[in-house]
């Protein structure tokens, strides 16, 4: 996706329109998660045997990662919802920068394949719009399981000594509960020797799902969605075929489409207890909430101010605090809203004030006082939950906006504008 051309002497960005004052109505539907489907596909590169992933979402995002798959030598087949993938006859160990830089998700490479071929050249992903985004408690988990690691020219060259080239069991106490460093250490464990653990891990959802594909290939995975998960070593895993998640984040994004637009909506499929924090806080705020099976009804009365700060899972998710607070801005009272995950998450409070949101920043936390209507503007997503809070706020302001940012956009939405529409927006793509 280009972020700008230039046509005829003025630069064009790809953008959307969207007319505000709507409302919507009927049904939005959930696609598979895209922080889930990013490392189940890199787990693939734990057999030679062939992997089936199905309700896999078309994000620019997956499009990466299957470059970066393909320059290792994997095959892959990408047809719809459907990743057919098969790491037989891996001969690279070795991510292009280009392509790592711009997918940081590539960096789960890592772990498989030194669990799989005793090396890895990885470049240091850096970091992006919303903070530094380290890997040192990736790099401290490989190093405990017996991998060799050394830094140079901003790559990370990995490789497992001995003639058999097989990690080795650890127990791995990590100092923030990230979830790329849980998933990392989980993928190497479980091909090394001996039993491993990892303590302080990462909750979330998408974690449960790389175990329990990690399971069904024939690993032996237990307390994953927990604080500390075991890992028994195997010598082999195999290929199967696995269902993705629904995204959560997708599915919070659109509770929240329902909320600021004050419409009755159902948003499925949903496993209601991955968004157990979001749905407390909007019912706080005043939406009445109906959960059938994989069914939310979502039921908005007059929406009042009520206060966040993200946690990790299973606290309220740092990917839904941006569209959170455009929701906030058109609330009844005040709010008050700390990121606590990332140091520049907030790039969206100036677009917001743009749209005529009242809000005051304190290093990281927002004092918003809710306005009876934003106006409409023209505004930019600086990063993917940036600007689908930008969509929200212009489904929701007085007038048409226009709303840059695609190229972070699209990297974790397959066709939001497609959706919102055939629910009654009316958001054209330029
Ligand atoms: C995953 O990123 C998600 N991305 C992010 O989603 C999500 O925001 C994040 O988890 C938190 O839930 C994917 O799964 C592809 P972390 P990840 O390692 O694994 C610090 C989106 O919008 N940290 O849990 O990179 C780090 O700086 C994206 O879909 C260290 O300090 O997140 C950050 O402040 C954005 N040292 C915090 O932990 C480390 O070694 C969370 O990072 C690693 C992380």
């Amino acid at each position: 996706m280009p972020i700008a051309a230039t046509i005829s002497g003025k630069t064009f960005t790809p953008h959307l329109e969207v007319q505000g004052n709507c409302s919507l109505s009927g049904e939005l539907k959930v696609s598979g998660a895209k922080n889930s489907a990013l490392v189940l596909m890199a787990a693939s590169l734990l057999t030679e045997d062939e992997l089936i992933l199905e309700n896999v979402p078309n994000l620019t995002d997956i499009e990466g990662m299957r470059e970066i798959l393909s320059t290792l030598g994997v095959k892959i087949k990408h047809e719809k919802n459907r990743i057919q993938i098969q790491a037989i006859g891996l001969h690279h160990v070795a991510l292009p920068y280009e392509l790592v830089h711009v997918l940081r998700a590539s960096f789960f490479c890592i772990g498989p394949l030194l669990a799989r071929l005793g090396q890895a050249k990885i470049p240091l992903p850096g970091g992006c719009e919303i903070g530094a985004r380290p890997v040192t408690e990736h790099i401290k988990g490989l190093k405990a399981l017996g991998a060799f690691i050394n830094f140079e020219h901003g790559v990370v060259t990995a490789s497992v000594p001995g003639t058999r080239k097989r990690l080795r069991g650890a127990h791995v106490v990590l100092d923030c509960p990230s979830v790329g460093a849980t998933e990392t250490i989980l993928m190497a464990a479980v091909l090394a020797e001996g039993r491993s653990s990892i303590e302080n891990a990462a909750q979330e959802p998408e974690i449960q799902d790389l175990a329990n594909l990690l399971n069904r290939m024939g690993a032996k995975v237990s307390g994953a969605g927990g604080p500390k998960i075991t890992i028994e070593g195997v010598t082999k895993l195999r290929g199967c075929h696995y269902t993705v998640m629904p995204d959560r984040i997708e599915a919070g994004t659109f509770l929240i489409a329902a909320a600021i637009t004050r419409s009755f909506l159902h948003i499925s499929p949903i496993i209601p207890e991955h968004l157990s924090a979001v749905l407390q806080k909007l019912r706080d705020c005043g939406c009445n909430i109906l959960i059938n099976k994989d069914t939310i009804e979502i039921n908005p009365g007059e929406i009042k101010g009520v206060d966040i700060t993200t946690q990790p899972y299973p606290g309220f998710p740092t990917d839904l605090q941006a569209p959170f607070m455009a929701l906030m801005a058109t609330a009844k009272g005040t709010s008050v809203i700390t990121e606590k995950i990332y140091e520049n998450r907030m790039q969206h409070v100036a677009e917001l004030q743009r749209m005529g949101a009242s809000i005051r920043l304190q290093g990281n936390t927002a004092v918003v006082e809710g306005v009876a209507r934003l106006s409409a503007a023209p505004v930019h997503g600086g990063d993917l939950r940036s600007a689908a809070a930008m969509i929200l706020a212009s489904l929701s302001a007085n007038g048409i906006s226009k709303v840059e940012g695609l190229n972070h956009l699209d990297r974790g939405y397959s066709s939001i504008e497609k959706k919102l529409n055939q629910a009654g927006a009316n958001i054209l793509r330029y």
